[in-house]
């Protein structure tokens, strides 16, 4: 099993070329479910955390929203800067770990997106990035948690898998811990004769769980989604898009 535990720092770097197999097209649509789902409309300040790249965070920026982006690896916050000056955008970069931010009823909307979720071993320090951004939003805030789903997983599960991104290979070698419900993969990067290899768990959650998580840290009005076509999830469903609201009444918290 892993050693690393800080595993993300190794990773994603090489990770990088995979966010090309996310389309403009999937993109601007999940952007637009965003907006719509959150209730988020020009001057709300919104919490990308972790930002990556930029992939929703430039797009609503673009869009006269005020986003901050937390993310660890120094060289995406990078391409990031680079790309809101290039785009005349304005986005608030900060480099910390997610369980570290410390933001309290700054923003009116947040999210978690595209699969950042479940990376600690530890189960608190799971909830911890939950209870995080909790904090960080106003009251009557909303956050999006955008995962994959536990169950699908189970019915879909393939113990190794490769696809092309871009002039790299990539192999993912899984293994699938049924005690704590990780996903312990190898990620092998082959480009130009040369490989690598990464090692990276998943803490893997079903929908019920995630609600119980949500509503531990406070949020209610909770709803998940399997498709930004309101689907609902189910074992047919591969990604979740759960959303909590933060009680507006301090009585209700
Ligand atoms: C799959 S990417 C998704 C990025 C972005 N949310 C998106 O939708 O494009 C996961 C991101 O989590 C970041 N990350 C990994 N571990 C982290 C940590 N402990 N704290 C903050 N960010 C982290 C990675 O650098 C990467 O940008």
């Amino acid at each position: 099993m892993i050693k690393n535990t800080d595993w993300w720092n190794d990773f994603f770097p090489t990770f990088r070329s995979v966010f090309y197999r996310i389309s403009k097209k999937d993109t601007n649509a999940q952007v637009r479910y965003i907006i719509k789902k959150l209730n988020i409309s020009p001057g709300n300040k919104f919490l990308d955390c972790p930002c990556g790249i930029g992939r929703i965070a430039l797009p609503l920026a673009g869009r006269g929203i005020k986003v901050t982006g937390i993310d660890i690896i120094p060289s995406y916050l990078e391409e990031l800067g680079k790309k809101a000056k290039r785009q005349d955008l304005m986005i608030k970069l900060v480099r910390n770990d997610m369980r570290r931010i410390n933001f309290k009823e700054e923003f009116d909307a947040g999210a978690n997106l595209w699969t950042s979720y479940g990376y600690f071993e530890k189960e608190s320090d799971n909830l911890l990035v939950l209870k995080k951004m909790y904090q960080a939003l106003k009251p009557g805030g909303k956050f999006m948690l955008h995962v994959i789903n536990r169950d699908w997983i189970m019915a879909n599960y393939s113990p190794r898998d490769w696809f092309q991104a871009g002039d790299i290979r990539v192999l993912e070698k899984r293994k699938f811990d049924y005690a704590t419900s990780i996903n312990h993969s190898e990620w092998c990067f082959l480009k130009e004769g040369k490989e690598t290899s990464h090692q990276v768990i998943i803490r893997m959650y079903s929908y019920h769980e995630l609600i119980a998580m949500f509503k531990s840290v406070g949020f209610v009005d909770i709803n998940g989604y399997g498709t930004i076509k309101d689907e609902p999830i189910s074992r047919d469903t591969m990604m979740m898009f759960i959303i909590g609201t933060k009680p507006r009444k301090k009585s209700d918290r």
